[in-house]
């Protein structure tokens, strides 16, 4: 693993987490629907951070792993385009949906085709993708999942099986999702089996220095975060996946995200965030409170201030 240290963001990350520990606790709630997340301490915070050549940062709870949840979307996004190409593009669309993030309505009248990769419906029609990839080689989704995020980190990263088992629990809402597209011919593999590796993908156990590390290939062109691994995408699907995260990532908070912290994020309820910056940096944020939409309350802070400190933007 080609990592080098010290950053000259060290000073800044240092700071963003002196200014927000004092908030800690005070605003937010913890994800609640899944029992297994619903006990998480909500007063922890970290921030790392990788540049495109290779310098770590990190500060704050950096190195304590938490429960990924829909940051793993980026990701199975990832390797559905690696497999499919733009025939992925036949079953998943590519617009804001302006919903929250487990909403049916849209579906009816759009046939069962989601409006993008990273509202659940779209990240579930993508698992299906994943699944039918897997099987045509004899193999699993879901191993498929756990290799792709081990290179990427260049350490082992593993499920956790209770929130797994969780999600299957309380996941009410997705399985509808599921038999909904399903009605519509849009789910080729059994409802079951796609829904064992959606659960599975949001189980992943990361920590914010293993994110801002898997996710490095999107500010390096799709160039692989270990030196000598081939690319993990070529360059224009790693711009498109970029702008979908931009447009998508943070559900229907996207358009204030881009307003006010102008970076392609994706966040998941666990309270984690990546950000990219792209030709730059990646960055992961993780704060267990969220805001009304979903977001992580504090990450969300934190990007804005790494922003304000930087001058680091897309635009
Ligand atoms: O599908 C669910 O309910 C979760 N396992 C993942 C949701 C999630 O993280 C959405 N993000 N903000």
């Amino acid at each position: 693993m080609s990592t080098k240290t010290p950053t000259r963001f060290q000073p800044v990350l240092d700071e963003i987490v002196a200014i927000l520990r004092p908030q800690l606790g005070q605003g937010g709630t913890v994800a609640s629907y899944i029992p297994a997340l619903a006990r998480i301490d909500a007063r922890q915070f970290g921030i790392a951070l990788r540049t495109c050549d290779g310098e770590e940062a990190g500060a704050g709870d950096f190195e304590t792993p938490f429960s990924i949840q829909s940051v793993s979307k980026l990701f199975t996004l990832t390797l559905a385009m690696q497999r499919m190409g733009d025939a992925l593009w036949e079953r998943i669309g590519r617009e804001p949906s302006g919903n929250p993030f487990n909403s049916l309505v849209q579906l009816e009248n759009e046939q069962g085709k989601p409006r993008n990769p990273f509202i659940n419906a779209g990240a579930i029609a993508v698992a299906d993708r994943l699944v039918s990839q897997a099987k045509a080689k004899g193999g699993s989704a879901k191993t498929d999942i756990l290799r792709l995020m081990s290179s990427l980190c260049g350490e082992p990263i593993a499920f956790d099986g209770e929130v797994a088992q969780s999600e299957a629990d309380t996941g009410f809402r997705n399985v509808a999702l599921a038999n909904f597209m399903k009605s519509f011919g849009k789910i080729d593999n059994d409802v079951a089996e796609v829904l064992d590796t959606y659960f599975h993908q949001c189980a992943l156990r990361m920590s914010c220095r293993q994110l801002a590390r898997a996710a490095a290939f999107l500010c390096r062109d799709g160039a692989h975060p270990i030196a000598g691994e081939p690319e993990v995408t070529g360059e224009r699907q790693t711009r498109r996946i970029n702008s979908l995260m931009l447009t998508c990532g943070t559900y229907d908070a996207a358009g204030d995200v881009a307003f006010s912290i102008g970076l392609p994020c994706k966040s998941g309820v666990g309270g984690g965030i990546v950000a990219v910056v792209p030709d730059q940096l990646t960055l992961c944020v993780w704060s267990p409170a969220l805001d009304a939409t979903g977001n992580s309350l504090l990450g969300m802070k934190a990007l804005e201030l790494f922003v304000a400190r930087t001058g680091l933007s897309v635009f």
